[in-house]
């Protein structure tokens, strides 16, 4: 299954998202898992170099790739059961390559004004991928989301704006949480460095929402969860 966590904004936690999902997938699913590095910065490849050097993390296999990339994101499926790229909007030829070969494309954002205007071309570019790859499930996934009671006008009116466009919004969203920045530090995910924390259990509700159709519709998945 290849699952883009992609998007036009820089900032907005793609990667974040990208290394917890790879460790949600490879740790707590014991899922055969490549993380696919799109960004010449670099910074999931870095978070796997960190990662492959800590003896209390299970490595995680990662690449660095860029341009018209999605016959390789085939061959890699063959190969893992997850390929999980990170994308951002400096390579746009790897995120529309690879929403053309895409099962699922988790797409963050923050509940910000600037954030919510690259949602006119994102839902043009997920719509013109679509005509090619009808099995895309593509989520608008709203982060860094403030967790005081009084911002939360902010999250609703947000969720208002992007509901006038075709993308589903992903029901479970991810707040601000200092947790993110801590982990990174020793190649680690959220969901290692405080599994019991509130960061992990809205991690873990968000890749359960978002994978379980995919789980329940996949042939070779169903088989190794059953
Ligand atoms: N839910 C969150 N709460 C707090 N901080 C977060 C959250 N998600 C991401 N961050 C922080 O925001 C910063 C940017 O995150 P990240 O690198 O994942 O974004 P990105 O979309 O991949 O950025 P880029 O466009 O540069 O690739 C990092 O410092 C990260 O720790
Ligand atoms: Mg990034």
């Amino acid at each position: 299954m290849i699952i883009l966590v992609g998007g036009e904004k820089g900032g907005s936690g793609k990667s974040c998202i990208a290394q917890n999902l790879a460790t949600y997938l490879a740790v707590d699913k014991v899922a055969s898992v490549l993380l696919v590095d799109c960004d010449i910065q670099g910074t999931t490849a870095d978070w796997i170099k960190l990662r492959n050097n800590n003896f209390n993390a299970l490595p995680i296999d990662c690449v660095q790739l860029n341009g018209k990339i999605r016959n390789q994101l085939l061959g890699y499926n063959s190969q893992y059961q997850y390929v999980i790229v990170d994308c951002g909007a400096q390579d746009l030829l790897a995120l529309r390559s690879t929403l053309s070969a895409a099962d699922v494309a988790l797409l963050p954002m923050r509940p910000k004004r600037r954030d919510l205007k690259t949602l006119v071309h994102l839902d043009e570019l997920v719509n013109s991928c679509k005509m090619v790859n009808q099995q895309l499930a593509a989520h608008i996934v709203f982060t860094q989301c403030p967790s005081q009671p009084n911002q939360q006008t902010r999250v609703n009116d947000a969720k208002q704006t992007a509901s006038l466009f075709d993308i589903p919004i992903a029901d479970a969203v991810l707040h601000e949480r200092h947790i993110y920045d801590d982990s990174e530090e020793s190649g680690l995910s959220v969901l290692e460095s405080e599994p019991k924390g509130k960061a992990a259990d809205e991690l873990r509700s968000l890749f359960a929402l978002v994978l379980n159709n995919e789980m329940e519709n996949s042939p070779e998945i169903r088989m190794q969860y059953a």
